[in-house]
Formats: C-alpha cells, structure tokens, sequence
C-alpha cells in the first residue's frame, strides 16, 4: 500500500513489530462504519463519482458480512484493519476501491474507529455498572433493618445495618457511571476529515461525517485530532476508579466469608473448592475481582506513560493504545458481572453479624451520647465515663448492657434505669436518623430513591 518509494520490502522483525492486526481487528464494525460514512460524504461532495461511491459502499457490506461469518483474516503484511480493510475491497470490486482513500489518512480513520469502539464500550460499562447497582439496591432494601458491626480501623465502631453498608457501594458506582458519563460526553467530537494532520485540500463535509457516525461536532484541530488519545484515557481512569470500588468490595467479601467473620455465604456458582482440603470453598471470584483491579490500572498506566512526551502529531507508539484499553474493558466487564452474581446470590449471616455488633461494644458511644443528653455531662467526661464502663464489661467478658445498674452507678451515679434503651444495638441505629445517616428508616429513603432513579435510566 505504501512501497512506492522503497527498494526492497520491510525485514521479518518490522513486519512483525509492525503489524497491529493480531489486536486491532477488533475494530471492523467501527472501520467499515467510518468508511461507509467517509464514502457517502465523499459522493454527496462530488470528490468520487455515484457510481463508484456505490460500488464502495457495497463492497464495504460484503466485507461486513464475510467478517461476521469467518473472522478477520490476519496477514501481518497488510498491517492493520485499515489496509486489510482496503485490500479485500480492492480485491472484490477492483480499482475504485483505491478512491476510498481521498481525503483522509489512517491517521484521522483510527482515531475516528477507536473513539467509536470506546463509546461502545463506555455504554457497556455502564448498563453492567447499572446491573450491579440493582444488585446492591435490592440487597439493601431486604437488610435495611439488618445489624452489622461498622468499623474504623477494622475495630469495631458503631452498629451499622447491612442495608446502608450495600449502599455505600451504590453510591460509588454512581460516581462510577458519571465519570464514564463524562468521558463519552467529552469523546463526541468526529475527528474523521483531520486527513494526516493537517486537513485536506479536498472540499469534504465534515459535519455530515460527524453526523453519520452519531458524533455532535467534527473536532475542531486536526493536529490535535490525530494525536489526541485523551478519550481512551478518560475511559481507563474511569474504568481504573471503578475497579478500585470493586476491589474493596471484593476484599469485604473475602473477609465476610472467612470462618472468623461468618458474615456471609457466596454462592456456590462463584466459588471454587481445594484440591487437598476437602472442608475448603474458596473465595476465588471476589480475589479475582480483587486482583483484576491491578491489572485495570495497570492499563491506564500504560497508555498514560506511552502517551507522555510525545510530540505532535501522529507517532507509531500510539498504535500501542489499543491493548490496554482491550484488557481493561475485557476484565472490568468480567468483575461487574462477577460482582453482581455474587452479591444477587449471597446468603448474609444476619444473626451472626448482630452478634458480633453486640459483642464488640460497639454502642459505647451511644452510652456516651446518652450521658450528654440525659445526665448533662460534657461530651469528653462522658467519653471517659464510658471508658471505666467498657473496661468493667470487658474483665467480665460481657456486653455493656449486660452490666448491672449498680456497677453503672458505681462508675458515675448520674446514670440512670433508662440507658439501658440505648444500649441496644437496634436503638443505636434507629437513633442515626440523620440524613445519609445508618437509621433502617433513612437507608429504605435512599433505597427508594436509588430504585427510582435506576427505574428512570432503564
Ligand atoms: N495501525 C495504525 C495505528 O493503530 C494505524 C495508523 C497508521 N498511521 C501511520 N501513519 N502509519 O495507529
């Protein structure tokens, strides 16, 4: 396609450096899109005849139709989509095939089918991030009522219910959506026309090739056009952000699932058994999700470190952008799957996640509060207060609330009968009615809201 001015034909190490093929013929819808968007134009304008306009056009379905049925076929000597592309239409509708090529470049054609292929994949991301989201919604509306232990420091804090834990991940996965949001918002610009890098002496239509491919606007430089990779990297920083939440809900799974925890069962589906130790059922979907979320990043560090320094416009290094962005879409569509899966199937150990909440005197700081609101004592006195009481529960190896009210009183005779109400774990998480706050009646508001704003998407 390009040996006009060489003597002899590239060494077998630059045709297979070279060759991008093996990885970018994922791109063919997108590349036969473009080109049957660029030919039309190239019609309409009178820059190729009907005729041949036509014969392009209907070339180009064949293809389509050949590469659904049998692959894309891989000759590293026609390099990449584009000219593997060009040379089977060549071959199916002879010489017109050479005027596809008016008026742009290779340079401008895969920055236009990259774009394409990530906002598909920025759409698929988030129906799968908006299946996971249901997921935890569901979840939580079922265990709005159901005591956990919160922690800080993975001590135990406060009694939280299950329900407002589950939605803490609804909300980072909305912050997930919108980020993704962001970054298809910002990538709407079609830089097909940019030609090279310079534009073209042509007289095309830029704003009907835009409009074919469902872009807003045709961008607005054609240097920056050909050398910008910004929307691959919106998408993996996106997608980065969004496996760092799931790998932190993969490891509270991990850790819930452990014999010491009991806080929860996965389903048997998404788990996998020991080959030596037959009592094992292990973990491996979440640890997976968990791990995956390093290579994720690792794929948005790629891109970012090929991309630095590179000068304008167009280099080969920018070939590259392509596998990590690949990987990344392929392993976070695999964790939102997983992730929903197991959170659909999980059996919660509610008795056993109350017990550790009442165990773990976890409504100390309520005793706390009570002492500020019903006896009077500054906020750190009564702080100290509950101190002794706690250390009183702990030698004995009970709960707070199993302590006599003489012990109590013997700490600080300003407490009365009526602290024990507040020493429940059920009346420390009624009492958290603050907005955003862990009270059952506030997580089923957000619950609702959440299925309402997730029934308007759908
Ligand atoms: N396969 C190339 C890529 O993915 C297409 C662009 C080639 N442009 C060029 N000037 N050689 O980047």
């Amino acid at each position: 396609m390009w040996g006009g001015r060489f003597g002899e034909g590239p060494a077998a190490i630059m045709r297979e450096i070279n060759a991008s093929i093996p990885f970018d013929k994922a791109l063919w819808r997108q590349d036969l899109a473009a080109s049957k968007a660029h030919v039309a134009m190239l019609g309409a304008c009178g820059i190729v005849a009907g005729e041949d306009a036509l014969a392009i056009e209907q070339g180009l379905s064949r293809i389509g139709e050949a590469f659904a049925a049998e692959g894309v076929p891989e000759n590293w000597d026609l390099e990449d989509i584009h000219m593997t592309v060009e040379s089977r239409l060549a071959e199916l509708i002879g010489p017109a095939a050479g005027r596809l090529h008016t008026a742009r470049s290779r340079n401008d054609q895969v920055a236009t089918d990259f774009r394409l292929w990530v906002r598909d994949a920025i759409d698929q991301a988030d129906a799968a991030l908006i299946a996971l989201q249901k997921a935890l919604v569901n979840r939580a509306g079922e265990h709005a009522d159901s005591v956990m232990p919160g922690f800080t420091h993975l001590q135990t804090a406060q009694p939280v219910t299950l329900g407002h834990h589950l939605m803490a991940y609804y909300e980072m996965l909305r912050r997930d959506r919108s980020r993704f949001a962001d970054a298809r918002a910002r990538l709407d610009e079609c830089p097909l026309g940019s030609a090279a890098l310079a534009g073209t002496g042509f007289p095309i239509d830029r704003e009907m090739t835009a409009q074919a491919l469902g872009f807003a606007r045709p961008t607005a430089n054609s240097l920056d056009s050909v050398s910008d990779r910004d929307f691959a990297l919106d998408y993996l920083t996106a997608a980065a952000q969004c496996a760092l939440h799931l790998s932190r809900l993969a490891e509270e799974l991990v850790l819930w699932a452990s014999q010491p925890f009991g806080f929860v069962r996965l389903p048997d589906a998404l788990s996998t058994g020991s080959s030596i130790m037959p009592q094992k059922k292990n973990p491996d979907a979440a640890e997976l999700v968990r791990g995956h979320s390093g290579r994720i990043v690792g794929c948005a560090v790629a891109l970012m470190v090929t991309m630095k320094g590179l000068p304008l416009a167009y280099s080969k290094d920018m070939q590259d952008d392509k596998p990590p962005v690949f990987e990344a879409h392929g392993l976070l569509g695999l964790s939102l799957a997983a992730m929903a899966g197991m959170i659909e199937g999980a059996t919660f150990q509610t008795a056993r996640m109350r017990q550790a909440a009442e165990f773990g005197y976890a409504t100390a700081t309520d005793l706390a509060d009570w002492l500020v609101r019903e006896a009077g004592l500054p906020f750190r006195e009564a702080h100290h207060v509950t101190g002794a009481a706690v250390k009183l529960a702990e030698q004995r190896g009970v709960a707070l609330e199993a302590l006599p009210l003489a012990d109590l009183q013997a700490i600080d005779p300003r407490i009365g009968e009526g602290v024990y109400r507040a020493l429940s774990v059920d009346a420390s998480v009624a009492s958290r009615a603050s907005h955003g706050g862990t009270a059952p009646a506030e997580v089923r508001k957000r619950v609702a809201e959440a299925l309402a704003a997730l029934e308007n998407e759908a």
